[in-house]
């Protein structure tokens, strides 16, 4: 079974994946990981956010690698582990820019079906539901108010151990200038299936959005 949980930045997307993924036993993917790590490249290899070919050629020649290291999922550029530089203020700032370019997009989302093979999978990201996995059995679309996706990647990054300066508000009109640019590139941008089952987090706790999960994809493991 594919299932697909798209949505904004922040929107607890991974979180919620994460744990449905280990209660069913299914593959975990993180889309959004991928466009990161590109862009680390982009940033190590000194390139140009928007310079498609050289970005394409420097992904080639490094290699994203994804491997479970006890339990967790890691992220390499060639041998080095970047599962957390991924996650840096500078990285989330130029994230957008690197994943609107069509070569970085065919190349991940390649990768991405590939990835997904035969097994039982939770995917998660932006256009999985609508591009990457189009006859995903199980579509969600996670959203959450603008001001609680904020503290809760101020509260993610505390908790990475990676340090802001910025205030709630700051990280805010981040997310909110993020949605923007992922909404509105050309190439899938981000946006509801039609078939997807939108589930709005704000006022609900992990767990809850969990168990609405879980609910849905047994009904729908039933009628399959
Ligand atoms: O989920 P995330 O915040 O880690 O994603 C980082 C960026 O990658 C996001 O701003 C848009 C892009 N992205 C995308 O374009 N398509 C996906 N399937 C996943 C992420």
């Amino acid at each position: 079974m594919q299932v697909a949980i798209d949505g904004p930045a922040s929107a607890g997307k991974s979180t919620v994946a994460k744990i449905t993924a280990k209660k069913l036993s299914f593959v975990y993917i993180d889309t959004g990981a991928m466009y990161r790590a590109c862009t680390v490249i982009a940033r190590d290899n000194k390139i140009d956010y928007g310079d498609e070919d050289a970005i394409l050629k420097a992904i080639d020649k490094t290699g994203i690698e994804f491997k479970a290291v006890n339990g967790e999922q890691k992220v390499y550029a060639g041998n080095k582990d970047i599962s957390l530089e991924i996650r840096t203020p500078e990285i989330s700032a130029n994230v957008s820019q690197v994943s609107a370019l069509a070569g970085v997009r065919k190349k991940m989302v390649s990768l991405q079906r590939k990835m997904a093979g035969q097994t039982n999978v939770i995917m998660d990201g932006r256009d999985i539901g609508t591009t990457v996995l189009p006859n995903a059995e199980v579509k969600i679309f996670l959203v959450a108010s603008a001001h609680s996706r904020a503290q809760r990647r101020l509260l993610d990054l505390k908790q990475r151990g990676i340090h802001s300066d910025k205030t709630v508000d700051e990280i805010e009109k981040d997310i909110a200038n993020r949605d923007y640019k992922d909404s509105h590139r050309k190439i899938s941008p981000l946006k509801k299936a039609s078939d997807a089952i939108k589930i709005d987090t704000t006022n609900m706790t992990i767990d809850q959005v969990v168990d609405t999960i879980l609910k849905k994809i047994k009904e729908k493991a039933k009628k399959l």
